[in-house]
């Protein structure tokens, strides 16, 4: 694979900001969604595991249900896709033991040959961290975040990281507590409106030597 010139990277980092309104009239084309899709199950996480569920709300109904829930910030209704981001509520061996069989399936190996990898993350995440897997899922759910939104300036798509509304609240509109799921964060994305002035402000980022070390 060719690299991309840095300056479509870095133009795409100063493009993108996080959209206050959007335009309500404009669809992400499927071919489009398709890719970003893509990009976002493509996401990397700890030891492979993804603990996490993405759910794409793109009927107005559901989304007009979750508005009050999200501080009313319009986003969640004016956006094309309203992406969440949910984490299991419970974490435990079971989940090891489906990344194994998908693993062995993939791969072609016997779930068993796996045994020692299947353990290795039974000690070192279930016995070693019961009280945190929350967090630990919630922080690989913000690397799916990262890399949806990164992907999405790739192709000219305007999106807003959210974590403005009552995470309760949204489970229950879209029946998250009865499947063990809980929203960890939003994304609404589509295009930004004309109108939305946050687009022309300047980026506001400490400077790279303040944020950058070189050791
Ligand atoms: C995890 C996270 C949660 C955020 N929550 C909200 C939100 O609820 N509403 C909103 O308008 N912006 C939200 N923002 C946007 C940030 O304020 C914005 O990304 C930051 O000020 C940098 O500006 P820029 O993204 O436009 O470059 C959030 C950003 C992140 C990364």
């Amino acid at each position: 694979m060719e690299p991309i010139s840095s300056n479509t990277l870095v133009d795409a980092m100063r493009w993108r900001y996080a959209t206050k309104q959007f335009d309500s009239e404009r669809r992400i084309p499927d071919a489009i969604w398709d890719d970003i899709e893509k990009a976002l199950v493509l996401t990397p996480s700890s030891y492979g595991l993804q603990p996490w569920k993405f759910i794409v709300v793109t009927d107005i109904k559901v989304r007009g249900k979750i508005l009050p829930h999200a501080w009313n910030q319009r986003q969640v209704v004016d956006c094309s896709h309203l992406v969440v981001i949910a984490r299991p509520t419970h974490f435990g061996e079971e989940d090891i033991d489906r990344f194994i069989a998908r693993t062995a399936d993939v791969r072609g190996v016997d779930a068993d040959s796996l045994a020692g990898f299947r353990n290795m993350m039974v000690s070192t995440l279930i016995d070693a961290m019961p009280d945190r897997l929350g967090d630990w899922a919630v922080r690989q759910c913000y690397i799916a975040l990262g890399n949806l939104m990164t992907a999405a300036a790739m192709l000219k798509v305007d999106a807003c990281p959210m974590e403005g509304f009552v995470p309760a609240e949204v489970d229950r509109e879209l029946g998250l507590p009865e499947r063990g799921l809980t929203t960890a964060v939003m994304c609404p994305m589509g295009y930004r409106a004309s109108e939305d002035r946050y687009a022309a402000l300047p980026k506001i980022r400490y400077r790279a030597e303040d944020v950058v070390e070189r050791v």
